[in-house]
């Protein structure tokens, strides 16, 4: 019997994949050697694709100060700047880093948490979270994911977390109340949901009903923030500001980090000892995510993903004549291909053919690939896709 490197590793994910060993730009190699297109971008970590001089830089710069890890016993400069940078940018006023997107969303919740006894008694602690969603495998994140079968083996969860219906403004009313919601949590554009944009007018009702209820609401953008619709943040395409943002995934180019951007009223009642993580804002990550942020940030390369991202709908939307191809749904660098059967042995095939794509849930092919790629390598994986979906 051959014995693989994966040996030695914990059974949670799938073993039936070579081995990558090394990547440049949207190329990973395999350990076979076969070359491939990304086209999931590590699950949209690797926005600027793969040895990308910002990031190589940025590491470099991080390493020779040799302050690699600090504790936050003691802040360091790069957090700060990364947190001032991200404030500038958006809507938020404090920043708070953590190490992976189910940590931001966690601190999220104990954020809103906290905002809660300082306004209510301590019965106001709901989170609502939106059918469809995935905000993390964490217990509370995953109490607040709604895919029975990540859930079920692990019940019980955290309580008090209840769902509505994307779209259904009744139902959110009759959900979220001034004595019980604390808070209410909604990616923009659900990822492992199926690529689904939210529709713009019940974001914008989700705003009024949390005002009035002073529920604190969070949009998750950990997969479809950072450039990945075309702007920097998606929430700027629905014209509504949310009271907390959570980023992970491409924030550190492929160096695990997330944060959590809070305003002002948010952050007011926090105190030190309220959350903490011994790696959170460490110096050479937030180095690393500086550069990439404000890599990303530039209004020349927001308007290269926006052009890609038109070039990328145009080309599957062509698509959708294919009998096999329900709908082609998305925006950006962000597209998901719903099916009328299972989707995962067709990225079985679409990997045959020399492209890495995955799934988001049963039926959905879905594309997120890095921000950087080319147009050449857009019209490259449109046609292997095309030929796979045959
Ligand atoms: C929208 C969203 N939220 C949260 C997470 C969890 O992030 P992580 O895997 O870094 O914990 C993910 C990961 O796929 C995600 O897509």
């Amino acid at each position: 019997m051959q014995v693989t490197l994966l040996d030695a590793l914990v059974n949670t994910y799938r073993t039936d994949r070579p081995t990558l060993v090394s990547a440049r730009g949207c190329m990973v190699t395999a350990e076979d050697g076969r070359e491939l297109l990304d086209f999931v971008a590590g699950i949209g970590v690797n926005a600027l694709g793969y040895a990308h001089p910002v990031i190589e830089n940025a590491v470099q710069a991080g390493l020779a100060t040799g302050l690699m890890h600090s504790s936050n016993l003691y802040r360091n400069q790069p957090a700060q700047k990364l947190a001032n940078l991200l404030a500038e940018l958006s809507f938020a006023d404090k920043v708070f880093f953590s190490n992976s997107g189910g940590e931001a969303n966690e601190a999220a919740f104990k954020f809103a948490r906290r905002y809660a006894r300082e306004v209510a008694n301590g019965d106001k602690h709901e989170i609502v979270a939106l059918k469809g969603s995935f905000h993390g495998r964490l217990f509370g994140t995953l109490a607040a994911t709604d895919r029975p079968s990540f859930r079920a083996p692990f019940e019980p969860l955290m309580p008090g977390v209840r769902f509505i219906v994307p779209g259904d403004v009744d139902g959110a009313k009759a959900t979220i109340s001034r004595a019980r919601t604390a808070a209410i949590i909604a990616e923009p554009v659900q990822g492992e949901g199926g690529i689904r944009l939210l529709d713009a007018q019940f974001l914008q009702q989700l705003r009024e009903i949390a005002d009035e209820n002073d529920a604190v609401l969070i949009f998750d953008e950990i997969q479809c923030g950072l450039g990945r619709t075309g702007t920097l943040f998606a929430y700027e395409h629905f014209g509504v500001t949310p009271d907390i943002l959570t980023l992970a995934k491409p924030l550190a180019g492929g160096l695990p980090m997330g944060a959590v951007l809070v305003t002002d009223k948010v952050a007011a009642p926090i105190k030190p000892g309220d959350h903490a993580t011994t790696f959170g804002g460490g110096a050479l990550v937030s180095t690393v995510a500086h550069a990439v942020v404000q890599h990303i940030a530039a209004p020349e390369f927001l308007g290269e993903v926006k052009a890609k991202g038109e070039l990328l709908a145009k080309s599957l939307n062509e698509l959708t004549n294919l009998p096999k191809v329900k709908e082609v749904r998305g925006i950006g660098m962000m597209w998901g291909i719903e099916l009328t059967e299972v989707a995962m042995p067709y990225v079985t095939r679409a990997f045959d053919a020399g492209l890495l794509v995955t799934t988001a849930g049963e039926n959905v092919v879905r594309l997120l690939p890095p921000l950087v790629v080319s147009e050449q390598q857009i019209q490259e994986a449109v046609r292997i896709i095309a030929q796979v979906l045959q």
